[in-house]
């Protein structure tokens, strides 16, 4: 119950939870090592994944965000196909199923609607499915052959931050154990990363006042705002658009820095704020391209880069981490300039208007 969660000096619950995901990687790392000090995940849930010929994962929101980064790692490490399905459309668009399918339905409460909609479908299929949930015993977890917690401790705010964050922790846990049970190690040491990533996210919640003047300088009176990334940083644009509009409202997309050219880029006016991120070394030249293209057409850009790829015209540069693990980090900049942005322009942080916290109807 929301009421039973003290807020304590926070002023909101989303810059508290914003601030506890250091400790919540800290405690995801604890919760799946065994005694040995491996990462470990229940035997039945490696057994299932090792069986299936492809990994279905469904979700909405923020989960559905993190559900792309997750497939990303499954393919990488795991080297086991995956697709990512928004829920309330997988009904209408069922893809053909492979012969042998696991469902992996990500969900912070464990009571979305659609998402339950489609878990009791594929289980009338007679299909296997695997929860991953920050609440144990809802009817996610319940109805699920598996479960996976997230120990993100109770979220309260609308805006979905650690829960986010430790979606993707988990997900890195169970396609680097499952590696490494087909016998795919190749030596990456993930508890060490995600210790690292830990660190990472201590200096960047330390770092508030930074994310701060970005949020008064580019978004007090802008009508939208555009996020523009590619690869893994365009999955973190979607989640920080994501995140903008809900709490400011402000009309904000997340794209893929090559879909500009496409399409979007006739939004771009005098003075829109192009928040542009760069993490990844293989696209560092291309999306610094992208930013040139916008800033030619009047864009106010405001780079977000990773350490070891920076450049002066950066506005921050993260610290360094594994370049698999940056959506870790990079979506806390987006989370305390949305954060921002929402309480500069006086909205209301946590329960933001239209909005409920689990959505529980189709
Ligand atoms: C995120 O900030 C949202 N409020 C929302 O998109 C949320 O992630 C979505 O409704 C899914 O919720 P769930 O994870 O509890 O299933």
């Amino acid at each position: 119950d929301a009421s039973d969660i003290e807020k304590g000096t926070y002023p909101h619950y989303m810059l508290k939870e914003i601030d506890e995901q250091p400790l919540v990687m800290r405690k995801i790392i604890q919760a799946y090592q065994n005694e040995k000090g491996d990462l470990d995940i229940a035997e039945d849930i490696i057994e299932a994944v090792k069986e299936c010929d492809r990994i279905y994962i469904v979700a909405c929101g923020t989960s559905y965000h993190a559900g792309l980064v997750g497939k990303q790692f499954i393919e990488n490490m795991a080297k086991i196909p995956v697709e990512v399905h928004v829920a309330s459309e997988f009904s209408y668009n069922m893809p053909l199923l492979s012969e042998k399918p696991l469902f992996i339905f990500i969900s912070q409460s464990g009571e979305t609607a659609d998402s339950r909609a489609v878990l009791v479908q594929v289980k009338e299929m007679g299909y296997k499915a695997l929860t991953i949930t920050n609440v144990p015993g809802s009817t996610l977890s319940r109805e699920a052959n598996f479960t996976m917690l997230l120990h993100a401790g109770p979220e309260i705010a609308v805006a979905s931050t650690k829960a986010y964050t430790a979606q993707i922790a988990v997900l890195a846990i169970l396609a680097n154990v499952t590696a490494q049970s087909r016998g795919l190690n190749d030596g990456f040491d993930l508890i060490h990363e995600l210790g690292i990533i830990a660190n990472a996210m201590e200096t960047l919640c330390d770092s508030k006042e930074e994310f701060e003047k970005i949020a008064s300088e580019f978004l007090p009176f802008t009508r939208n705002c555009f996020f523009i990334g590619r690869s893994f940083d365009y999955f973190v644009c979607l989640e920080g658009a994501l995140k903008l509009k809900e709490i400011s409202y402000i009309q904000a997309e997340g794209f893929a820095g090559g879909e500009l050219k496409h399409g979007t880029i006739a939004l771009i006016e005098d003075g829109t704020p192009v928040i542009a991120l760069a993490t990844q070394e293989n696209v560092n030249w291309s999306i610094r391209g992208n930013v040139k293209e916008v800033v030619a057409r009047g864009a106010n850009p405001c780079i977000i880069s990773m350490a070891g790829l920076e450049t002066n015209d950066d506005r921050f540069v993260l610290p360094a981490v594994n370049e698999l693990l940056t959506p870790l980090i990079s979506v806390i900049p987006l989370q305390l300039i949305a954060y921002y942005a929402s309480l500069h322009r006086g909205c209301d942080v946590d329960k933001p208007r239209n909005l409920a916290k689990s959505v529980t109807v189709e």
